[in-house]
């Protein structure tokens, strides 16, 4: 779709854009003003051109225009150079928009509007390189878009510019591994993003690089050959040191698994009452197919069965505070004895080895259950009898009723959470936005916890007046295995004159489980298990 548009838009831009460019780099790169910059199309009062109108009427116009070519050309070959900062300082419409490819400076301001995946896409990556975007989507790798991309061309990067200043080798996180500038940055130090909406259900499968990323200590570098995995055996039985080689001997096992953070949508909760936590949007959801050795293969390989007082499995991460004290978090043996239940030891991600992000070398993935027992960088699996001693497994990761508070909170008499409920969300349009009165496309995600399968997403345009059925779509999901989520979309026609848009979508799972109606009563003090019904206001074109 993309590149057919585009193939429609080229000949017709390459035109437009060849005819503008002559003028657009001469009466830019031609400027002999030291502190140019190029002009905001909205205040561009066109005074160079009619400068060399006047001065062609005055002198004859074939001088004046040999005379600007000449210019022209010493511009080229001389361009005018700019810092990093410079450019990203180019970033809204108001300042101009520009962007680089390799050492290439771009000002892509009256390219925004007519760019064939939309302005918002574009807009990602304004003030940056376009490189990282490029990669993920590589129909931008044509000779005919590099074309296009040179007609608004204004300068280089200057080669003696120095990347932004790091911190020292004291700073924990330093070594931390470099992000993709799409992402939504929650938190830098630990490291806390999830994906720009435009992009988020995009794709069925999240791309590694746009995965939201939860992690709440430093990266840690991990070694793939000399990394060992311990599996602590049965009382009286054998404990295991597993290297990659041998956890790559376990059948390989691949499952597409949606993670989602406990604390989705808790922005929209602070605005009911302030919670304590990350002012996640709904982005903290992403989908992958993972691959490894299945849990159960290698406890089983240790020694472990079903047994009535060891009955929860302990995972342990390699990531630790300056304490030593590492991530961690449990779930109950049952779960991962079940050949049913997929869980697995991943060392693959969408059939890459896994990013350093998301667990490298090895991480656990449940099926079905709150992001937060998926441990990354995985040292240590234990059977124990009791849950995991963490903070994350006994201290956070609960919910509570709405008149607790930090006062009252007893985090012992509540469940850890395992399962996730029914949940769903609009990425398209998004909230403030203004439609097309006619038709408006409404676009999101919806998903269940422990395999509960999507079986129907309801749309309201009017504020919950009247509903509409949305099209779900990708696979049929299998029944108790429904492990990833639905995207789903509906056309719907905006009724004559309406002026605004109350969009509310509400998904029901095949145990007709719903989503609350509001956030208030479920608002509970660590802002988890935000499910209520996805509401934004948008405008309508006149
Ligand atoms: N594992 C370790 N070792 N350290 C962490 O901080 N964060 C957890 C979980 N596993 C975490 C971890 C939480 S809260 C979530 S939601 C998921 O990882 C996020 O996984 P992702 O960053 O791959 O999206």
């Amino acid at each position: 779709m993309l590149l057919m548009l585009h193939r429609a838009m080229v000949p017709g831009l390459r035109q437009a854009s060849r005819l503008r460019s002559t003028s657009r780099l001469c009466s830019r790169a031609c400027s002999t003003d030291d502190s140019f910059q190029p002009r905001h199309p909205i205040s561009d009062d066109n005074s160079g051109d009619r400068g060399w109108r006047v001065m062609g009427t005055l002198l004859g116009l074939s001088a004046v225009l040999a005379y600007h070519e000449r210019q022209c050309r010493a511009a080229q070959e001389s361009p005018h150079l700019y810092t990093r900062e410079e450019v990203s300082s180019h970033c809204s419409p108001e300042t101009g928009i520009w962007v680089t490819l390799g050492h290439e400076v771009f000002d892509v301001t009256e390219f925004v509007d007519i760019h064939p995946g939309g302005p918002s896409k574009l807009m990602l990556a304004a003030g940056g390189p376009l490189e990282p975007f490029w990669s993920l989507y590589a129909i931008h790798n044509q000779s005919h878009v590099r074309e296009i991309l040179a007609q608004y061309k204004i300068g280089e990067l200057n080669p003696k510019d120095k990347a932004p200043p790091t911190l020292g080798t004291c700073d924990p996180y330093a070594n931390d591994p470099p992000r993709h500038p799409a992402l939504k940055i929650n938190s830098q130090r630990p490291f806390n993003a999830e994906p720009p909406l435009e992009l988020l259900t995009e794709n069925y499968i999240t791309p590694n690089p746009l995965f939201f990323t939860r992690n709440h200590l430093p990266v840690p570098n991990l070694d793939p050959d000399t990394y060992r995995l311990q599996i602590v055996g049965p009382p009286g039985g054998q404990s295991l040191s597993l290297s990659l080689d041998d956890l790559y001997q376990f059948p390989k096992h691949e499952v597409t698994v949606t993670l989602q953070c406990a604390g989705n949508r808790r922005a929209e909760m602070t605005k009911v009452k302030e919670v304590k936590g990350l002012e996640w949007r709904t982005g903290a959801i992403s989908t992958a197919r993972w691959a490894g050795a299945r849990l159960c293969d290698v406890l089983v390989q240790a020694g472990h069965h079903l047994s009535e007082t060891e009955v929860h499995v302990c995972f342990e991460g390699l990531d630790s505070d300056p304490t030593g004290t590492a991530y961690g978090a449990s779930i109950p043996l049952a779960r991962a004895l079940d050949p049913e239940a997929e869980v697995i030891l991943a060392y693959e991600m969408n059939g890459q080895p896994l990013p350093r992000d998301h667990g490298f070398p090895v991480r656990v993935v449940v099926p079905g259950v709150v992001g937060a027992r998926h441990v990354k960088w995985l040292g240590k699996v234990s059977v124990e009898p009791e849950e995991s001693e963490s903070h994350w497994q006994r201290r956070d990761y609960k919910g509570f009723s709405p008149s607790v508070d930090w006062d009252t909170v007893d985090f012992d008499s509540a469940p850890s959470i395992q399962e996730l409920p029914i949940q769903s969300a609009i990425t398209e349009p998004q909230e403030g936005e203004t439609v097309e009165s006619g038709e408006v496309t409404v676009r999101g995600y919806a998903w269940s916890g422990g395999g509960r399968a999507v079986v129907r997403v309801d749309v309201s345009l009017d504020g919950g007046l009247t509903w509409q059925v949305a099209e779900l779509e990708g696979e049929e999901q299998r029944p108790r295995k429904a492990w990833a989520w639905r995207l789903w979309q509906l056309q719907a026609t905006v009724p004559a004159g309406q002026k605004e848009l109350n969009i509310i979508c509400k998904a029901v799972d095949d145990n007709y489980n719903v989503q609350p109606d509001t956030v208030a009563p479920i608002w509970n003090l660590r802002g988890v298990l935000n499910n209520a019904w996805h509401r934004i206001h948008v405008h309508v074109t006149p």
